[in-house]
């Protein structure tokens, strides 16, 4: 992957194409794309894994709907860029949400450091020390396809076998089984943790969160469907940085969509498992999610595709799936009678039944995700101990 600066800009000003032109020329930093209104580029403004979004401004006085549109999608630093005449923007733009001012003509190298400066500020500083946990999204735009036992199995296997402080978290957040397929009876869910009056931070977390033998902790979708749309992008957001803190695994099981939250989740998803099986209705599904992830601008460095009941005879090959997705597979998952079988007793195959096909392709999946030897991470709070 890429260790590029990777900006976006929107809105218009003089000069601004010209500076558009040779930052595309400066090396590390990365064009994601550019779009004159912020609200129509929101898809790559949320899902782009942005550093920076660069706002140009024609106008002399604070263009503040514009800003918080922008803020409505990415929390990324921003930069306002300005002809000079509207220097009488500065100390507003300062006082309200904007990292620097960039007043046109400049220099392309001021400019790169300008970024520079706003991408490694306070929030980089922070970005370092807390965004540890790795976070791998389940997803799959067809129903069906084994999201949940991969993501359940997979959790299971990061806890167990690889001894990582995991959190499952379930988005599936209308009709979302991971509680019942880990035998769980859950008494709080995610409903009740983004209700609960206070600040969103590690002590509370784990007050919501349920442990499985296994080790990992679950946190369980909400128990009506109805209480899903309280579940807003933003409280997710929080969330996910919080649990980032607290865990070194992040294992998000999804609903078939590319709703709000889903969005929100993209935003912050370090790996996508996207799940595909043999047939070709899920393939065709498959393929249009890709377009979509390509349209939000997420890094497709970070999408793996993973062949669920990769050995079923139907008459369609592995390659040809690969052909059709012009991706290769990265992990191949059998069909198994395991897996029906343990999903009907409540216990994750990588636990109780270890020997299985699908529970050693779910381990040899655990450690493709989240490598032995990364280097070892500092203390963290662990939740279980909180709560004790
Ligand atoms: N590799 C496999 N071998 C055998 N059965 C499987 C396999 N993968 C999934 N299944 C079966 O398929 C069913 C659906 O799987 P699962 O619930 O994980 O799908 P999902 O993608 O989460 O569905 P939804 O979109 O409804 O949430 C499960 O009951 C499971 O037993
Ligand atoms: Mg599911």
């Amino acid at each position: 992957m890429s260790d590029a600066t990777r900006i976006y800009l929107t809105g218009s000003c003089e000069g601004f194409d010209r500076l558009k032109e040779s930052l595309a020329q400066q090396p590390g930093l990365e064009l994601v794309g550019s779009n004159e209104q912020p609200g129509a580029a929101g898809g790559a403004l949320a899902g782009g894994h942005l550093d920076c979004v660069l706002h140009a401004t024609s106008s002399s006085t604070l263009p503040a709907h514009e800003l918080a549109t922008i803020r409505e999608y990415t929390r990324a630093p921003l930069l306002l860029v300005a002809s000079r005449e509207a220097s009488s923007l500065l100390d507003e733009a300062l006082s309200a949400d904007v990292a620097d001012v960039i007043l046109l003509p400049a220099l392309a190298e001021n400019v790169v450091f300008a970024i520079r400066k706003a991408t490694h500020g306070p929030r980089r500083a922070a970005a370092a020390g807390n965004r540890e946990g790795r976070i791998v999204t389940v997803f799959s735009p067809k129903g069906g396809t084994g999201k949940t036992v991969i993501a359940t199995n997979l959790a299971a296997a990061l806890a167990k076998v690889e001894g990582r402080r995991t959190l499952l978290l379930d988005l599936d957040l209308q009709f979302g089984d991971t509680a019942i397929m880990l035998g769980i009876e859950p008494e709080k869910t995610i409903f009740d943790l983004v209700n609960a009056p206070g600040e969103l931070d590690p002590d509370k977390l784990a007050g919501y969160t349920t442990k499985h033998p296994s080790g990992l902790d679950l946190l369980p979708a909400p128990l009506r469907p109805e209480d899903a749309e309280l579940v807003t992008e933003a409280k997710l957001g929080r969330l996910i940085e919080v649990a980032r803190v607290c865990y070194d695994a992040i294992i998000v099981d999804t609903s078939p969509f590319f709703h709000g939250p889903m969005l929100a989740t993209l935003d912050r998803t370090d790996e996508l498992l996207l799940i595909c099986s043999l047939d070709v209705p899920t393939l065709k599904n498959v393929r249009l999610a890709l377009g979509t992830l390509e349209m939000l601008s997420f890094p497709t460095a970070r999408i793996k595709v993973v062949l669920n009941r990769a050995n079923s005879k139907v008459g369609m090959k592995q390659r040809e799936v690969e052909a059709a997705l012009e991706q290769k597979v990265r992990y191949e998952v059998p069909s198994d009678r395991a897996v029906p079988l343990t999903v009907n007793k409540g216990a994750p195959a990588v636990v109780s039944d270890a020997g299985s096909d699908f529970a050693r392709a779910i381990q040899a999946m655990a450690k493709g995700v989240l490598p032995a030897e990364e280097p070892k991470r500092g203390w963290k709070l662990r939740p279980s101990f909180a709560r004790a």
